[in-house]
């Protein structure tokens, strides 16, 4: 596989299908309360992507050596780091729930996933707040770094050394992808790595910036059902998403919409809209 690089009508394409996936967190955000399951929040999920004329990206996605997977999205609690399976299990205050969107439209991918403190902020502990927070600023500080130039190990090392600097370590097995016209292309973009080395980004790339952040050890293990990642620790792990794309002179998060948490203040100026 190789990477793609998008022309107008690609990158129109890429827009369109990435605001329709930010959009599709929008319409959950109400909806994610204590009580909820996290199956009854795909179902909603489900109902608003055929509203909106889009389709999961991940419903039956089965990649070699994976089993289908069953869920309209991917919902992972706590200690779940990524691919979590929406369950029967209502979510209670003081978790916090990552939802990963990932739609398609008009035969283009968008991909993206913001995390909920469920009953609130304050219901939340400290270390769990400082965590999502510093996920949030993390998945940032590679975006950031986006401009035709720069290498992909120039946005592994801003997110590794701001996350560990922080006193939390980084998710290795993961990592974000190009993305287009399929799920997952090249390149791989690695949340940690060394200034200046691999993939030189050049305009019309888009891909993938998801920082999995774990409050304690990096080191995580996969779950009898073949998808769900848990920190092997148990200690709790955050995750947040936006699809990019590189323009002439830098970046367009195109995961964009109206429910958009703002930039960090360390963001200037603040990027274009679509
Ligand atoms: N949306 C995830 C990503 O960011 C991939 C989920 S694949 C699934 O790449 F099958 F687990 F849904
Ligand atoms: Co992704
Ligand atoms: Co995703």
């Amino acid at each position: 596989m190789s990477i793609t690089y998008k022309d107008e009508a690609g990158i129109a394409g890429m827009r369109t299908a990435c605001r329709l996936a930010s959009e599709v967190l929008d319409y959950l955000t109400p909806l994610i309360q204590p009580g909820v399951t996290t199956l009854e929040i795909d179902r909603l999920a489900a109902e608003y992507m055929k509203q909106q004329g889009t389709v999961s990206a991940t419903i039956g996605y089965q990649p070699s050596g994976y089993p289908p997977y069953p869920g309209h999205l991917c919902t992972s609690v706590n200690h779940v780091v990524c691919h979590g399976i929406p369950n029967e299990k209502p979510l209670k205050k003081g978790d916090i729930l990552n939802v990963d969107v990932t739609v398609i439209k008009d035969g283009w991918f968008g991909d993206n996933s913001r995390m909920f403190m469920i009953g609130g902020e304050a219901a939340c502990s400290v270390q769990a707040r400082r965590l999502t927070q510093v996920t949030y600023e993390a998945m940032w500080k590679g975006i950031v770094m986006v401009r035709p130039g720069i290498r992909l190990g120039d946005i592994g090392h801003a997110i590794q050394t701001f996350a560990e600097g922080n006193g939390f370590s980084v998710v290795r097995e993961f990592c974000g992808h190009g993305i287009g016209q399929r799920f997952h292309e090249d390149p791989q973009v690695l949340h940690y790595g060394r200034p200046g080395t691999l993939e030189e980004l050049k305009p019309g790339m888009t891909f993938t910036i998801e920082p999995m952040i774990n409050a304690g050890k990096r080191d995580i293990k996969e779950m009898g059902d073949g998808w769900t990642i848990v920190t092997r620790d148990r200690s709790l792990s955050a995750q947040w998403e936006h699809t990019v794309l590189v323009t002439e002179t830098g970046y367009e998060v195109l995961t964009l919409s109206a429910g958009s948490l703002p930039a960090p203040a360390f963001v200037t100026p603040a990027p274009a809209l679509a």
